[in-house]
């Protein structure tokens, strides 16, 4: 069993038990890279959209599992601050400069937690007229269903606040290799 080891106190906060070791992580990233390039094998070139910052380990972990040409960008969006419950007021800090029009897309989330991020999201992203657009996010928390859903989840996650692998609590842990609760 992996231990915390680094950085486990931050900003008042303690790290509880690593929930998805540095191991685990890599190893579905692995099996979702091969997914994903069987099911875009014959598309032409591959939009993988990240959406930051909480996406930013997983993105570039992922990018390097999938086997096909693909192109990358890029959004930041924020509903959480400093706090621990959703804000419900998604806020696009910055958007993507590639068009997604008639392209294949994949966003990459990190977590689906309320579902509000992307559930306010994909309406928008839909509306640029991608030839088709799936969501592959590391962890899903299942306390809501998307509609459309996320076609590729790395994990069911428990109900807790998880930090580390881009992940954050008031901006801290996402430096750290593993997801914790706290
Ligand atoms: C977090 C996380 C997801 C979203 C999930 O982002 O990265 O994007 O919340 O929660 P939801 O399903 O309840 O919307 P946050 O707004 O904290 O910004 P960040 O990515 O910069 O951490």
């Amino acid at each position: 069993m992996p231990t915390l080891t680094q950085d486990t106190q931050l900003g008042g906060q303690e790290l509880k038990r690593i929930v998805f070791s540095e191991a685990d992580i890599r190893a579905r990233t692995r099996e979702l890279g091969a997914q994903i390039s069987d099911a875009y094998r014959a598309s032409d070139r591959l939009l993988v959209l990240g959406l930051l910052k909480g996406s930013f380990l997983f993105m570039a972990d992922l990018v390097r599992a999938i086997e096909l040409p693909l192109h990358v960008d890029f959004m930041v969006a924020s509903s959480y601050g400093a706090n621990k419950v959703s804000s419900g007021d998604v806020r696009l800090l910055y958007d993507a400069g590639a068009s997604l029009k008639d392209r294949a897309v994949l966003l990459v989330e990190d977590i689906i937690d309320s579902g509000n991020t992307l559930g306010r999201l994909i309406p928008r992203l839909e509306a640029r007229g991608p030839a088709s657009l799936e969501v592959c996010a590391l962890l899903h928390k299942r306390l809501t269903i998307l509609e459309p859903e996320a076609r590729w989840v790395g994990f069911d996650a428990p109900n807790e606040f998880l930090v580390g692998y881009g992940l954050d609590c008031a901006e801290d842990f996402r430096h750290l290799p593993y997801i914790a609760s706290l």
